[in-house]
């Protein structure tokens, strides 16, 4: 979810629609403002936000204090009255809440019996009525009180009747920021939603409150003592963050990519110089005897490459975590466990709930993450932000792209003084690495190819993905990519796996697309290949292009430049982010915002 608030001389509902605008990739199941003009009008909309603003259009709405929010289902179904702002039983408080709240049950129940009546089936509307139970006089007294009690996540932005100079907020394992103007504040889940009015924030910490009224901001902690915070000055701007020309954001992401590479390699690898990570000192790392890798979604399937660069150029061996799992599992950790988080938003509440977790284990933390400030990034002894640009679409191209990149530059960099693997060796994979935002420019020639290909298969129902090694975690990537946008079912398999089950899914015209990019394995990959040719299946193959003898046995074939094949990933996937756009496409679907998805995932 998505949360803005804005206090000022201007018409909040011009800045709150706009703001939420920008925090749409934080869900979309739907939204709503409430304003206060003397009183508080609030505006709720199931669906995307224009439903918002078509419903907005017929209301007075002409203050200048106001909160808003969009929402990602958790507790209670997408509806107009589950969401957001919600508001208490006599309508003087409204307030818009991101994360969720554990306790809600037997809290609300506790109300119940006071007589308080609830209107909808969400946590939320209970911290609504809480704070209105616990006000008397001082909203930020009653949000006080009120989180004392709640237990879980929460951004919360809470306006009140009798108040109507101020907006409380609070943070607790949840993104918020503060956005300073000049006669005017915001707060937000995130700096985009506001960058249109001002380049200054202050990043909250967790168990921060703020007081904003429109010529001053104060923040205070639990005890009310007033806490002081540096202004963090924002360098980006508000068009790398815009469509650009392109149809759809993912595509002008796929299409940034070998910028975005190059935006990663840029002063940290150099042909015949030492790898440089920022602010890691020699020796910090030297201890390090295993590492952990620990993601969701898009950014797992980077760690499933990384742990192979890792453990082949450097020794050390890597496991790989989905978050979720990770937290709850008791892993084995100590002080020489690194512990490594890949997120793009950097505010995934499951990666960052991991971190916390190896951190109270004594392990050191490194995080690849591509926003600045983010939480991860603060909370990680060592970061290292990909400078991929804002990525926008839901589903992860350039992000994805550059983890892989921060990755190889982790392993080269954990291998330089480690003599596991020869130093020409590691020379060569650095004068590639180099290569690679050239050898991608030219991987994307094959959309022309991937549209034709994709207006195949796009009736399709299920379609396969097959590879070995590093193949594999790109087969899970690109069928993660196909299903995520298009909603066609579909599943990576390891190209040796296929016979122990799987393959009785294959009949007459099943599409599997076979990654074979490896020379060493290509011999295996091609006896895999016709396992599922023999049985009817129609092939899609990815290979370099100095492969011999290239396109025997498959009906379509995809070529991509050849690199080492270490970094095959880099370029094979490229070609698969093109089929998933295309085939979502001719299937008419919306790709930059697919049902039931968010793009940053702050609850459990
Ligand atoms: C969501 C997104 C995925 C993403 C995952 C992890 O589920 O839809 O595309 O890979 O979160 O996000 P992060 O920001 O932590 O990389």
């Amino acid at each position: 979810c998505g949360i803005v608030g804005y206090i000022g001389k201007g018409n909040a509902k011009e800045v709150l629609l706009d703001g939420l605008s920008k925090l749409e990739y934080r869900g979309y199941d739907s939204a709503g403002i409430s304003v206060l003009d003397g009183k508080i009008t609030t505006v709720k909309a199931k669906g995307q936000l224009k439903n918002l603003a078509e419903k907005c259009r017929g209301v007075k709405l002409d203050g200048s204090v106001g909160i808003g929010h969009t929402r990602w289902a958790t507790h209670g179904a997408p509806s107009d009255i589950n969401s957001h702002p919600h508001l208490s039983y006599d309508g003087k408080i409204s307030i818009v809440h991101n994360g969720i709240i554990e306790n809600y049950a037997p809290l609300k129940a506790e109300l119940i019996k006071e007589g308080v009546e609830f209107v909808s089936e969400t946590d939320t509307e209970v911290l609504a009525q809480l704070i209105r139970k616990n006000y008397h006089g001082n909203l930020l007294d009653a949000v006080i009180e009120t989180v004392k009690i709640v237990e879980g996540s929460y951004g919360l932005g809470v306006i009140c009747e009798d108040e109507p100079d101020k907006i409380v907020a609070v943070r607790k394992d949840s993104p918020l920021i503060v956005g300073l103007g000049e006669g005017e504040n915001f707060i937000a889940s995130d700096i985009p939603a506001v960058l249109k009015h001002t380049r200054k924030f202050y990043l909250l910490n967790d168990n921060e409150f703020v007081v904003l009224k429109k010529d001053s901001v104060k923040i205070y902690d639990f005890d009310k003592k007033e806490i002081k915070h540096g202004v963090y000055t924002v360098t980006f701007d508000e068009t790398a963050a815009q469509k650009g020309g392109f149809d759809h954001f993912m595509l002008k992401e796929i299409y940034e990519q070998p910028q975005a590479i190059k935006n990663t390699l840029n002063g940290r690898v150099a042909k015949g110089e030492k790898i440089v990570l920022d602010k890691i000192a020699d020796g910090d790392l030297k201890d390090i005897s295993r590492v952990f890798i620990v993601a969701c979604g898009t950014a797992y399937h980077a760690g499933l490459v990384g742990k192979t660069a890792i453990e082949r150029l450097s020794g050390v061996p890597v496991d790989v975590d989905i978050a979720s799992e990770f937290r709850y599992r008791n892993p084995i950790l100590d002080k020489n466990t690194l512990v490594m988080v890949i997120s793009q938003s950097g505010e995934t509440a499951d990666t960052l709930a991991a971190l916390r977790l190896a951190k109270q284990h004594g392990c050191k933390t490194f995080a690849i993450t591509n926003v600045v400030g983010s939480s991860v990034s603060r909370e990680a002894d060592f970061v290292f932000y990909t400078y991929a640009g804002p990525e926008i679409a839901v589903a992860s191209t350039k992000a994805y792209i550059t983890q892989l990149i921060a990755l190889y530059i982790f392993a080269l960099y954990m291998a330089q003084d480690r003599n596991y693997t020869d130093k020409e060796t590691l020379e060569n994979i650095k004068s590639e690495l180099l290569l690679l935002p050239e050898k991608v420019k030219k991987a994307l020639e094959t959309d022309a190819l991937t549209k034709e290909i994709a207006e195949k298969i796009c009736v399709e129902t299920d379609i396969f993905y097959l590879g070995r090694g590093l193949d594999y975690a790109v087969a899970m990537e690109g069928s993660l990519k196909l299903k995520e946008i298009s909603y066609i079912h579909s599943e990576p398999y390891a190209g040796g796996e296929l016979k122990h089950g799987p393959i009785a899914l294959i009949e007459k015209g099943t599409v599997v697309i076979a990654l074979n990019t490896n020379a060493e394995l290509r011999g295996k990959m091609d006896s895999n290949i016709k396992e599922v040719v023999t049985r009817g299946a129609r092939i899609v193959e990815i290979l370099p292009d100095n492969f011999e003898n290239a396109g025997e046995g498959c009906d379509e074939l995809i070529t991509v430049p050849a690199t080492e094949a270490i970094l095959a990933p880099v370029t094979a996937v490229v070609p698969l982010q093109l089929l998933s756009y295309h085939v979502a496409i001719a299937k008419g679907c919306n790709v930059d915002k697919p049902r039931n998805l968010a793009k940053s995932v702050t609850v459990e």
